[in-house]
């Protein structure tokens, strides 16, 4: 499965476009600003002009003739930035300085000029190339009484406006910048980073969902990363939930296979003893046959009941009972008959007495003769040595060896190579493969354990070790 969890390329990170967003949109704000501030720079700068030719034009009241000489006129003009200028004042003679009549090329009034009068006016004043002569009315800032007009070129103020668009453009970016890195920072820390934990804890559980570390533990967050921790945190939770209920069902399945792959054999055998019983009449023969009937079925019926147990997860419960050991092979050897014509010995010591579960042991026995029976074995021969201190599963007490041999054909390579492997150990056909998982579970759980001890073309040893008497 492809790896999902890699960050992205830097390009393509959250945080990258976060960044390049926040300077566009912070110099996007910083162009709604520029364009009014230079319309009002504009302004200021011709009523700046204004009051400059009023105070140039109240030196012409200091003279008697409201004249001045030439070089007086062009030191007063140049000071004032103007090429001409008039001024209206009420109840008193008009005062004047350079040209007269003016050339003008465009007159404005700043008297009533209105927001986008004057927006527009300083934006069409900053594209032009040319320098036209204008010439500007208003009243004077000085007083207010005072009418002035003032003629001037327009390519100096061009040329200041230029510069201050051009300041406010740096200072723009560096706004925008120092604003988009803060931003940029804030977001990586509060959204990005645990964004980025989240996907990785996803990633992390999805590798191996049974394992509890890797369940998010959710920060205190509030916000919507704390919600959505939390509701990680829960899925996760819930999910393991199911997996673990899912791990049991699944055992319950094999659990109920098993049973079933038992129940089989136990009512073949009792078809067996009733075939028997059919074909005999004598009394005493009917007799015998009819307690195995019994017996067989007792099995059948505990097995069922075994179901319900066996739903529980881990190793079937046994109960350690002392068992006549040479009674049970017998037993087990007669119900394994139908599985094939070979010939049983028992060759345990008959006062061999064993701790084991007197309802689980013979499925243990059941399953090797049979599967020796079913290999082809013409002989199978069931020995028991004595009782040997110590060995696996026996710390506390002795344990005691029966080996289950036969004369067969030997273990297949496939039933070799998964043996004990529950479903894929069979290399027989209609086999299921759970007879010797089965055996060896039963043996584990009573405290002994079931090998293979040699498989070739002379036949098969398996070996089992149980308890005995004074183990506990
Ligand atoms: N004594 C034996 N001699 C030769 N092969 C054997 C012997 N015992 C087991 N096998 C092989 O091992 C395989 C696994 O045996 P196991 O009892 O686990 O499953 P099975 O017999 O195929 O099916 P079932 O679940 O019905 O017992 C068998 O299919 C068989 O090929
Ligand atoms: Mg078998």
């Amino acid at each position: 499965m492809p790896e999902t969890s890699a960050p992205p390329p830097v390009h393509r990170s959250l945080s990258a476009r976060l960044l390049v967003l926040t300077v566009l949109f912070v110099m996007l704000a910083e162009v709604m600003i520029f364009a009014p501030s230079i319309g009002r720079y504009r302004h200021e700068y011709l009523n700046e002009r204004l009051a400059q030719a009023h105070l140039a034009l109240l030196a012409l009241e200091a003279t008697a003739d409201g004249m001045v000489d030439e070089r007086l006129q062009m030191r007063l003009l140049h000071h004032a930035g103007a090429r001409g200028m008039t001024a209206w004042r009420p109840n008193r003679p008009q005062l004047m300085l350079g040209e007269d009549p003016p050339q003008l090329d465009i007159l404005f009034d700043l008297q009533g000029a209105g927001f986008l009068t004057l927006l527009g006016d300083g934006l069409a004043a900053l594209v032009r190339t040319d320098n036209r002569l204008i010439g500007v009315i208003g009243e004077s800032p000085k007083d207010p009484e005072v009418v002035l007009a003032v003629s001037l070129d327009e390519a100096p103020m061009r040329r200041e406006m230029l510069a201050y668009g051009k300041r406010i453009l740096i200072l723009s970016l560096i706004i925008s910048l120092v604003t988009a890195t803060l931003v940029y920072v804030t977001l990586h820390l509060w959204l990005v980073r645990p964004i980025l934990r989240l996907a990785a804890t996803m990633a992390a559980f999805r590798r191996a969902p049974e394992d509890p570390a890797r369940v998010l533990r959710p920060s205190r967050r509030r916000d919507e990363v704390g919600v959505a921790e939390r509701a990680l945190a829960a899925m996760q939770t819930d999910l393991r939930a199911a997996l673990a209920q899912q791990a049991r069902l699944a055992a319950v399945g094999t659990a109920v296979s098993k049973i079933s792959h038992d129940l089989k054999g136990v009512l073949s055998a009792a078809l067996l003893e009733s075939d028997r019983l059919e074909a005999t009449a004598a009394d005493p023969e009917i007799k015998h046959v009819t307690a195995g009937i019994a017996r067989a079925l007792d099995r059948a019926v505990h097995l069922c009941s075994r179901t319900l147990s066996f739903a529980k997860e881990g190793p079937p419960d046994v109960r350690h009972e002392p068992v006549a050991l040479a009674a049970v092979v017998t037993a087990a050897a007669e119900a394994a008959a139908a599985a094939g014509p070979a010939t049983v010995t028992v060759a345990v010591p008959d006062g061999l007495t064993v701790l084991a579960d007197a309802c689980q042991l013979p499925r243990v026995f059941e399953n090797l003769i049979r599967n020796a029976a079913e290999a082809g074995a013409g002989h199978i021969t069931v020995s028991a040595a004595a009782p040997a201190p110590g060995g696996a599963g026996a710390a506390t007490g002795r344990l005691v060896a029966v080996t289950v041999a036969d004369d067969g054909p030997g273990l297949p390579p496939r039933a070799r190579d998964n043996l004990f492997q529950p479903f894929s150990g069979s290399a027989r056909v209609g086999g299921t493969g759970l007879g010797l998982p089965i055996a060896r579970e039963i043996a584990q759980a009573l405290g002994g354990d079931l090998v293979l001890d040699a498989s070739g073309p002379g036949g098969t040893v398996f070996r089992l070790t149980l308890p005995t008497m004074d183990a506990t």
